[in-house]
């Protein structure tokens, strides 16, 4: 009988992607709600043919070694792959897959909501409400921003940003976007950074973290912004310079932001983000519809699979790998 490949899975997914995967392979299941630290990590991946990752887990080079001769797929359960050396994975032969497309529309779905929070105040609000700040109907409490006819900037104009677009004509909000697209959506304007931050409303971004992308958000770009404006951030922590972003929610240099990743994760309970009232910070969870999430599952397991038996992978990051020399 031929030995199953064995694998190493950083967390507990979905049951139907679980299950797929435990039917082929001899599974190593890390069943904690913390993630294994970089030495378990290193312990773990001895020996293995492939990985099922999160995002929250490094894999980089020490890791790849660790893993042996025999190491052919990483399957990240995420859209982003930030957290994977993905150039010395192609250099080593080791296949990466992510989870694209089926996450879109959820992810989509929180990025709007945080952004109609934040411009509203619906969580400053709640929070009024339990303090017993309510003492009557006021004129001027906890006034927001308008959305009907106002801009929307979004930088990054992949499956998740043009989501989020859509969303926004409904709304009837102008569309203006930064970032590299093959089929811009009719109506929606292409402009340069500099003419998205200050024409913007709202800021939306949905750009991958790259070097280029690192801190582009930083003290320049916020002195750019109008006063008014709100800036959204469900793409990866790093992007905003976290420093800028408190200095310019402090001094109201823009009015408010809803953001779903931070630098680092989680974010240390003394961050001076968490002493502001114009700022909704969420624990990474814009994918998290439990659909979504089952889907994720579905994909990862699919792509671990097909690694492990040395064919493409259905949603691969580093195709060349499976290409013919
Ligand atoms: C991703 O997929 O990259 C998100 O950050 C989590 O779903």
């Amino acid at each position: 009988m031929m030995k199953k490949p064995k694998v190493f899975i950083t967390r507990r997914i979905p049951d139907s992607g679980l299950n797929m995967i435990y039917k082929e392979c001899d599974v190593d299941l890390w069943d904690q709600d913390l993630p294994p630290s970089k030495a378990e990590l290193l312990t773990h991946i001895a020996g293995v043919d492939g990985i099922l990752s999160l995002l929250s887990d490094e894999i980089d080079s020490k890791v790849m070694q660790a893993a042996g001769k025999n190491f052919r797929v990483i399957s990240n359960y995420a859209v982003g792959f930030d957290n994977i050396d993905v150039q010395t994975a192609t250099k080593r032969g080791v296949a990466v897959g992510h989870t694209p497309d089926v996450l879109t529309e959820a992810t989509a779905d929180f990025s709007f909501a945080l952004m109609m929070s934040a411009g509203r105040r619906v969580v400053e609000a709640e929070k009024y409400v339990h303090a017993g700040k309510w003492k009557t109907w006021g004129p001027s409490t906890l006034l927001g921003v308008d959305f009907a006819g106002a801009t929307l900037g979004i930088i990054g104009f992949g499956r998740i940003g043009k989501a989020m677009a859509r969303r926004a004509t409904g709304f009837g909000m102008r569309i203006i976007f930064y970032g590299p697209t093959a089929d811009p959506l009719p109506g929606m304007t292409k402009v340069d950074l500099d003419t998205l931050y200050r024409e913007s409303d709202f800021i939306s971004l949905h750009t991958p973290l790259t070097p280029e992308t690192r801190h582009m958000i930083n003290t320049e770009a916020f002195d750019k912004m109008k006063t008014t404006a709100v800036l959204v951030n469900t793409a990866r922590g790093e992007v905003v310079d976290q420093d800028a972003l408190y200095d310019a929610l402090k001094n109201h240099k823009i009015f408010a932001a809803g953001i779903d990743v931070t630098d680092p994760e989680p974010l240390p309970m003394d961050s001076p983000l968490l002493t502001l009232d114009n700022i909704i910070i969420c624990p990474h969870i814009a994918s998290g519809s439990r659909s979504t999430r089952e889907n994720m599952a579905n994909i990862a397991a699919q792509n671990l699979l097909a690694g492990l038996r040395g064919e493409p992978l259905p949603y691969p990051v580093n195709p060349e790998v499976n290409e013919e020399v």
